[in-house]
Parts: C-alpha cells; structure tokens; sequence
C-alpha cells in the first residue's frame, strides 16, 4: 500500500485505490467497492468500455437495488450496455443514461475514476464518501 500511498500524493486529492486494471475486462467483468452515501453502505463499481474506465453507484435508478445480481456482472451479453439484472433497465456505459427499461431517461450516479500506472482510483465527493472514514 505504500505504492498506492506515493501515486494517490503525485495525483493529487483524495484518491482510493480500487483494483488493478488489468481485472476489468472490456465490457465485461467489472469490480465493486465499498463506499457510504447518507449515511448507508453500499457499493460502487467500476468497468472498461472502449478503452475507457467508468464507475457509477451500484444503485439502479429504477429501484435502488444493486445492479449486479451475480457480482462484478454489469454488462449485458453484447458488451454495450450496463444492465440493472433486477428488471432489466439498459444503461449507456459512458454517461450512465437509461435508454430502456422502467426508468428510461434517469441515470446512474456517476463517480470520479481514473487509471494510473495500471491502477484504478476512485474519488469521495460531496455524497459519496468512502467507507470506513
Ligand atoms: S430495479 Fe433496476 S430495472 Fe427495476
């Protein structure tokens, strides 16, 4: 963790590590983590599309349930879309904008992500808050 502490001051701010990159398979597989929004934990997760890494709130914006049924399982079979595994809400990887389903037009709850050095870092904002802090 001593990596991860030096690369979080180089990048300035508040920076959590998540995983390594190589772990989040292209619109495939992606990885959950722990956060706290008012006051609850939950979970975040965070995806590869097109090169790109994305992570949103694991809340659906239908219902707030998790997403994932089946952990880390946030792409539906073509790889292009995040899909809610409760009723089946179609979300645009890069904005998090549902396109079909029950809440077609809401969005998911984006979260600041980057990758450094092959590693994957989150950002807290005024919400969403790291668990444990
Ligand atoms: S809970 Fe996600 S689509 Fe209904």
């Amino acid at each position: 963790m001593h990596g991860f502490r030096i690369m979080r001051e180089m990048m300035g701010g508040n920076w959590i590590p998540v995983c390594d990159g190589v772990l989040l398979e292209e619109g495939g597989k992606g990885v959950r983590f722990p956060l706290v929004v008012g006051g609850e934990r939950t979970t975040g997760f965070v995806v590869r599309y097109r090169g790109q890494v994305y992570a949103y709130l694991n809340r659906c914006a239908h219902v707030p349930v998790e997403l994932d049924w089946n952990e880390g399982i946030f792409f539906e079979s073509s790889g292009d879309y995040l899909a809610c595994s409760t009723h089946g809400a179609l979300y645009l990887p890069e904005t998090g904008l549902c396109k079909l389903g029950p809440c077609r037009g809401r969005s998911l709850r984006p979260l600041r992500v980057r990758e450094e050095a092959g590693q994957i870092f989150w950002q807290p904002d005024d919400y969403v808050t790291p668990a444990g802090a």
